[in-house]
């Protein structure tokens, strides 16, 4: 029998987490995107990496039909970002430092690091899909990561 779904987000919350911002791109280049942190690196050869997005959301359509993703880290000082993509609805991008990556995915310009993807397998698993990319283009800068630990935002060691 499965464990019930509150038992099971509570243990959950005791997994601590970097959190991250994945975006796609509608068919018109309308950026997308959500906070995440069922994010996994998956293999080195060929460079993998995966992503569960929930089907409900908003963001989801698109990264079916974009074929593409990007994974932004975010910083410790991201946390009004982290709150801005958990909310569906609104326009998200609005006075963002962003570019376009090489994929053509919406990339976070002041993010720790991010990785752009191209989809090359999906999983549909319960209520999430999860989209597995090849990785493209990476890059990352100095500086400490945002956290997500039992319900709340934190910092390495606070
Ligand atoms: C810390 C945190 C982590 C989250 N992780 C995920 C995740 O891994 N996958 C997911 O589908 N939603 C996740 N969510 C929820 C989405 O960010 C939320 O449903 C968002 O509104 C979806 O945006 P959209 O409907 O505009 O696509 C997370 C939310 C928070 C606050």
């Amino acid at each position: 029998m499965p464990i019930n779904q509150q038992e099971f987000r509570r243990v959950l919350g005791h997994f601590a987490a970097g959190v991250t911002v994945v975006t796609t791109r509608g068919e018109d280049g309308t950026p997308y995107g959500l906070t995440a942190t069922a994010f996994t690196s998956v293999s080195l050869e060929p460079p993998l990496v995966l992503v569960c997005v929930d089907k409900r959301a908003e963001s989801h359509p698109h990264f079916h039909a974009a074929q593409l993703f990007a994974v932004n880290f975010l910083a410790v000082d991201q946390e009004h970002l982290s709150r801005r993509f958990a909310a569906t609805g609104g326009d998200k991008f609005s006075n963002l430092v962003m570019h376009r990556g090489t994929t053509g995915a919406p990339v976070l310009s002041d993010a720790l690091g991010h990785l752009e993807c191209r989809i090359v397998d999906v999983v549909e698993a319960g209520d999430h899909t999860i989209f597995i990319g090849q990785v493209e283009a990476a890059d990352a800068r100095d500086g400490e990561p945002l956290l997500y630990f039992r319900g709340a935002y934190r910092r390495i060691g606070g």
